[in-house]
Parts: structure tokens; C-alpha cells; sequence
């Protein structure tokens, strides 16, 4: 896949759709085990180039200010505020979003449990806290609630309160332990 990225003002980045020289650089990535080719501009936020240039807008934009975490991706599998981070950064990396956690047929089981365990109102959070959660998860398959809520503490929730939320993701773990038959 190859994309030619434009700048956070949604204007295109070659010179003669904008009229301004701009410069951009040609950057490789996998997005959710896809291979990416992207020409961005050095300024262009990781966020931006997943939401406009790859059309992934499960990862939602709360603040821009790395304070909500609504938009958490996973980098390299480490949970990564991708407004904190350059597109061009992500060369070489491996990028995960909530698009990825789902198969075509099921759920994963942190969807699954933010279903069961009401975990969410709006949802702008959730992608946020579900892409942290699996980070958690992948490296802790059996966390207490102390940790969930560690690993959760970057992520702001402005409706549901936080106790569904650590539920949710208890009964992941739980799911994710059945599955494996640890
Ligand atoms: Fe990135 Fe809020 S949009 S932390
Ligand atoms: Fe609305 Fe968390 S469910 S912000």
C-alpha cells in the first residue's frame, strides 16, 4: 500500500497541489501486519497519518496534548500516544490500531469484555483503552486489578467512570487464559 500524505491542514504535500514547496519523506511501516509506504511531511503527527492518510479512525483524536490517550496505538507492541509521535518515526515499525483486533468472523476477547462488562457509553475512549489493554495483556496474561489500573492511567474516560473499565479487561484476561488453557 502506498500513500502520498498531506500535512495536519489536510493539504495535499506535493508542491503543485499546495502551490508551497514541501518537503515529505518516504517512510515503511506495517500497519495491523499490512506493509505501508507513506511520503509525509516531517511535522505530520503518527495520528493524522493513521486517521486521514490510512482512513483508520478507530484511533480517535481527544486532545492532540497527550493528555486523554484516546489515540494509543501500539508501536513495536509498546503502547504509544500517536499525537506524541512523528509519522516519520513509524519507519520501520510496526503499527497496531483497534482495527486490528478484531479477526473477520470474532471479536477479541477486549471487545468482547468491554461488551459483557459495559465497559463503554460514548466509545471515544475505548479504542484508546483497548489498545492499551492488549499491551498489558500480551505482557501480563494475568493482571490484578492494580496493574489494569496502572496500565490504564494514561487513558482519560469522560463517562462511564473507570470501575466497568477495569472489568472489562479483567474479563479479557480471563478469556484470553481459557483460551490458551493457562
Ligand atoms: Fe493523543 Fe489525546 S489525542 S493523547
Ligand atoms: Fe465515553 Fe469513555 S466511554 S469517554
Amino acid at each position: 500500500m502506498t500513500i502520498i500524505y498531506q500535512d495536519q491542514d489536510g493539504r495535499a504535500a506535493s508542491s503543485e497541489a499546495s502551490g508551497v514547496e514541501i518537503p515529505v519523506r518516504r517512510i515503511t511501516f506495517t500497519v495491523n501486519g499490512r506493509k505501508t509506504v507513506a511520503e509525509v511531511e516531517p511535522r505530520l503527527l503518527l495520528s493524522h497519518l493513521i486517521r486521514r492518510g490510512l482512513g483508520l479512525t478507530g484511533t480517535h483524536m481527544g486532545c492532540d496534548t497527550t493528555n486523554c490517550g484516546a489515540c494509543t496505538v501500539l508501536v513495536d507492541g509498546r503502547p504509544v500516544k500517536s499525537c506524541t509521535m512523528l509519522a516519520v518515526q513509524a519507519d520501520g515499525h510496526e503499527i497496531s490500531t483497534v482495527e486490528g483486533l478484531a479477526t473477520a468472523s470474532e471479536l477479541h476477547p477486549l471487545q468482547e469484555g468491554f461488551k459483557e462488562e459495559h465497559g463503554l457509553q460514548c466509545g471515544f475512549c475505548t479504542p484508546g483503552m483497548m489498545m492499551a489493554a492488549k499491551a498489558l495483556l500480551d505482557a501480563n496474561p494475568d493482571p490484578t486489578e492494580e496493574d489494569v489500573r496502572w496500565a490504564l492511567s494514561g487513558n482519560l474516560c469522560r463517562c462511564t467512570g473507570y470501575q466497568n473499565i477495569v472489568k472489562s479487561v479483567l474479563w479479557a484476561a480471563a478469556k484470553l487464559r481459557a483460551e490458551s488453557g493457562s
